[in-house]
């Protein structure tokens, strides 16, 4: 290869010294540390598109929030496992201004981010069936929720949705579903890592199917109204952030205050369990636990075990942030647009060169422009195209790695500055010459 920006023998080098044979398989912990390595010993700037962090200023009302309930004194105090009522109160509200629908504030549930929340659900849901021992993944996803399951050592299931949208997702699901032994069937909308946004009609056969096999949907709403598309950022104003709550009543929401308020030090999120799940009884949780209906062995039993609840002033922020956000005075949206933009930026120059968008559509229309968006380059596997990248300073995780089927590779565009494009652009046209498309 000619005129690479970082000499091969270097790249190669530091994976050899990473012990990684297949650079598919590297996690995005192992791109990073390979990229800021590679970036000392060359001294050329990496465009980094590997890690899925916020690249923005956190909520400043949350922040505020947040120190005045520490001035306040509560640091010293456990906070209530029911979650705080303020919060509880806001989250309900939340969803039913953004999303339209009624939840009561009693199924609102406060968890140290997504991440706590996911784990807690899949590990209720696998005990409310002594039949039903495995959650499914509509892929590709965010693979630290496989690790979840690993870890408590559960079976999942998983398939790319890339080839099953619409009507033909029906029968895929149906395929897994009628075997009875899926407990939970997990997805996120818009999608880490491809941006593919699930329509009404999706949503609406994920909800009928969990209803008709008994299922609990796990929608994992991280990226919250971040379909750009179109403005979902009025309250109690259609367009609604489309959700398969419309559809069943057997479904926990999981909201982040991660990515949409850029909080993700502070790990915090919420759970909102439909009310007629939080009131369900299973006789198997009956029987493990004494007593307690789905919710109440949700936040009594499980939180109680796992952290003993969310970080107190944490709890404060996203109630202020939420509160916020209902009234109309802050458009959290409009902070967050800016990723969509990059992408379209990104996105271009990619094409531009040869590259083309992995997940391209949703049932006939283009994708969004948002946090994340898919590459492949012609007769190049993830792996192959992952590695070839580094050369050109360049750094995105392999699909494989989030249960993806297709060959390409995830690209970030959270820590992308503005004179990266430029850089890209020269990088890139260097790649294309080093490789040349047959037409
Ligand atoms: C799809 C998805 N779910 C959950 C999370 C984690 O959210 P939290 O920071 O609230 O744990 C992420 C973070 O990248 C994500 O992409």
């Amino acid at each position: 290869m000619k005129n690479t920006p970082i000499k091969q023998e270097v790249i190669d080098k530091i994976i050899r010294e990473f012990q990684i044979s297949d650079f598919s398989k590297a996690t995005i912990r192992e791109v990073r540390a390979i990229a800021s390595q590679a970036e000392v010993a060359s001294g050329v700037e990496f465009i980094k598109m590997e890690m899925g962090v916020p690249g923005l200023s956190p909520s400043a009302i949350g922040v505020a929030a947040e120190i005045d309930a520490l001035k306040n004194g509560l640091a010293s105090l456990y906070p209530d496992i029911n979650g705080l009522p303020e919060l509880k109160k806001e989250a309900s509200q939340f969803v039913k201004s953004f999303i339209n629908i009624d939840l009561s504030p009693e199924g609102c549930v406060p968890v140290t981010g997504s991440m706590q929340g996911t784990f807690a659900s899949f590990l209720i849901c696998s005990q409310c069936n002594q039949q039903k021992d495995t959650i499914l993944f509509i892929d590709p996803g965010f693979p630290v929720q496989k690790q979840q399951l690993v870890v408590m050592g559960q079976k999942y299931e998983t398939f790319d949705v890339y080839n099953y949208r619409g009507e033909k997702l029906r029968e895929k699901l149906e395929s897994y579903l009628e075997k009875e032994n899926i407990s939970a069937i997990i997805y996120s909308n818009p999608n880490n890592p491809s941006w593919i946004c699930l329509k009404e009609e999706e949503l609406q056969i994920i909800g009928e199917l969990a209803t008709q096999y008994d299922v609990i949907v796990l929608e994992d709403l991280a990226y919250f109204g971040m379909d750009f598309r179109q403005d979902l950022s009025c309250p109690n104003q259609s367009p609604f952030q489309p959700s398969v709550a419309n559809y069943t009543d057997n479904y926990i929401i999981l909201i982040s205050g991660s990515k949409i308020f850029s909080y993700a030090g502070q790990r915090i999120g919420v759970c909102c369990i439909s009310d007629k799940l939080y009131h369900r009884n299973y006789p198997r949780l009956t029987k493990r636990y004494g007593a307690g209906t789905f919710g109440s062995v949700f936040i009594h039993r499980i939180l109680y075990a796992l952290s003993s609840g969310t970080s107190h002033s944490a709890q404060y922020a996203m109630a202020a942030m939420l509160k916020s956000a209902n009234n109309g005075d802050y458009n959290f949206l409009n902070e967050v647009r800016i990723y969509g933009e990059r992408a379209k930026k990104l996105k271009d120059i990619f094409l531009r060169h040869n590259f083309y968008l992995v997940y391209d559509k949703d049932l006939g229309d283009p994708i969004a422009d948002g946090f994340y968006f898919t590459i492949g380059y012609p007769g190049m596997s993830s792996g192959e195209l992952a590695k070839e990248l580094m050369y050109y300073g360049i750094s995105a995780i392999s699909l494989i790695t989030t249960g993806s089927w297709q060959e390409g590779l995830r690209a970030c565009t959270s820590f992308i500055k503005d004179h990266q494009y430029v850089q890209l652009d020269e990088r890139l046209k260097v790649f294309a010459e080093n490789h040349p498309i047959l037409k």
